[in-house]
């Protein structure tokens, strides 16, 4: 405990950042399989279920335009079941898109998906994706296992911006887990893992298991939160750097959690994209608040800073909002070590992908709500139906533009993806998207009785997708729901 959160003051930073090893093949193999991993200082290594032998797995890092495969095999222990793997942000096929319950990757068995890296027949602009596991009411155990990695699609536009690039540019997933005391994942309990208690997370406490919150209402076993903050898999890792401009790749894999990021020096970060290209301009924050599945790309500046060090945070949200799962504490130490020639920059206009034009009309409301009758209890819904794998929800013709209107009536945050497209964030509140929110989206934030209006064209590929909250528990538990895109 202490002031500054999980690790408190006294944090060593010890263990080196582990950067995930690069691939840029067009045909990739990712074996699933157990793996012993340093997530913690010291004690034993951790046994993790990883794609490609760590966690994360590889950085996938492809051009845009260039068909990519990724052939997935399934070596995990039996009790792991069938696994699906979903590109979250890219724009696929159905097939493709790593579903609950079809195409599954049996065990002993392989899966080649395929990503085409285009929009509407073009190249897709540059890109921060993850690939993770989206297996039905295993997605949270499964993630929280270690299926996840990060994918990187390379734009000729960006590069030319000027931003920083090779290995100042670097991919940070952040995370949380709790250990046993042999240094081993805590295990989630179905049904219920209650640990904690009601409100904020202050990440305090030295619980065996996995924590869970659980409101006044919610259903048992909702809330996966680890007592330990990791980035790339590690507790409290540094990284050196030289006094020169970084890029950071933000993204935030939690089953729950959510992170107000800041730096201790209290500079800014200068947010340039989200996930899903770049903004039309950078934006200068002191804070990002990142939910689960939602990605930030940044550049921090170490000029002047050499021989000083700086600790990337979370800090308590301006708002407090019960139950939302905010964390605090210490995440990464950068140990500014030396100058360097650094001709970096981040242009005033930034090459960003092409808005669609909104439509006036909305065509489809979907309303994030907890809803329960007491004989199934309390359940999490869109539009007050629990998740129904054989229902289609929504259905859109290919080529058409959509609006659609995205609604929090329930009185907790909620983190909700779209799967298949990139949105334009037309409106929050009914008023123009604050400067960060004028690119792309594909996951937004949803505090109680918040609304947004979403717009995109339907191009490329047909058939089934998904919505839901990415808090991995309340999609498990109900809060997702299928569109259907038919010619
Ligand atoms: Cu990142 Cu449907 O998921
Ligand atoms: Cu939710």
């Amino acid at each position: 405990g202490g002031p500054g959160g999980v690790g408190g003051d006294r944090q060593r930073f010890e263990l080196p950042l582990a950067v995930p090893r690069t691939v840029r093949d067009a045909h990739v193999r990712l074996d699933m399989r157990r793996t012993q991993s340093r997530m913690l200082p010291s004690g034993r290594r951790t046994t993790a279920w990883t794609y490609g032998g760590s966690w994360p797995g590889p950085t996938i890092r492809r051009p845009a335009g260039q068909r990519t495969l990724v052939t997935v095999a399934n070596h995990l222990p039996p009790r792991a079941g069938s696994m699906s793997m979903h590109l979250h942000g890219d724009h696929h096929a159905s097939r493709y898109d790593g579903q609950p319950t079809t195409f599954l990757v049996r065990r002993g068995m392989s899966r080649t998906y395929r990503y085409d890296l285009v929009d509407d027949g073009k190249p897709a602009p540059g890109s921060f994706f993850w690939y993770h596991d989206h297996r039905m009411d295993k997605t949270t155990r499964n993630n929280w296992m270690g299926l996840q990695g990060m994918f990187i699609v390379e734009d000729p536009r960006e590069a030319a911006a000027g931003l920083p690039q090779g290995e100042r540019d670097v991919p940070l997933m952040i995370s949380d887990r709790s250990f046993t005391r042999r240094n081993q994942l805590g295990a989630l309990h179905e049904p219920s893992m209650v640990h904690g208690g009601h409100g904020e997370h202050s990440g305090h406490g030295e619980h065996g298991g996995g924590m869970a919150w659980t409101g006044p209402h919610a259903p048992p076993n909702d809330a996966s939160v680890g007592n330990r903050l990791l980035v790339n898999g590690r507790v409290a890792p540094h990284l050196r750097t030289t006094a020169t401009r970084y890029r950071l790749r933000l993204l935030n894999s939690s089953a729950f959690s959510s992170y107000n990021l800041a730096l201790s020096n209290g500079r800014p970060f200068t947010q340039i994209g989200t996930g899903d290209g770049l903004l039309p301009h950078p934006v200068v924050r002191k804070h990002i608040l990142l939910g689960p599945g939602q990605r930030a790309d940044v550049v921090v500046d170490f000029h002047g800073l050499a021989g000083k060090n700086v600790v990337l945070k979370t800090v308590p949200r301006a708002k407090r909002i019960e139950g939302t799962g905010s964390r605090v504490g210490n995440l990464l130490q950068f140990r500014v070590r030396g100058t360097a020639a650094d001709d970096s920059r981040v242009p005033r206009n930034l090459p960003t992908p092409e808005l669609v034009r909104a439509p006036r009309k909305i065509s489809m409301t979907w309303d994030f709500s907890l809803e329960g009758d007491e004989e199934s209890g309390t359940f999490w819904a869109i539009n007050g139906k629990a998740y129904d794998a054989d229902r289609v929800d929504h259905r859109v013709k290919l080529d058409t533009v959509e609006a659609w209107r995205l609604k929090n009536t329930s009185d907790i945050t909620h983190y909700v993806h779209l799967h298949q497209l990139q949105w334009r964030t037309v409106s929050r509140n009914g008023r123009r998207p604050p400067p960060w929110e004028r690119g792309l989206e594909d996951t937004w934030k949803l505090d109680p009785g918040e609304q947004i209006v979403v717009a995109a064209k339907f191009t490329d590929y047909t058939g089934p997708f998904m919505v839901h909250c990415h808090m991995l528990d309340h999609e498990d538990h109900g809060m997702m729901a299928t569109f259907r895109i038919h010619r």
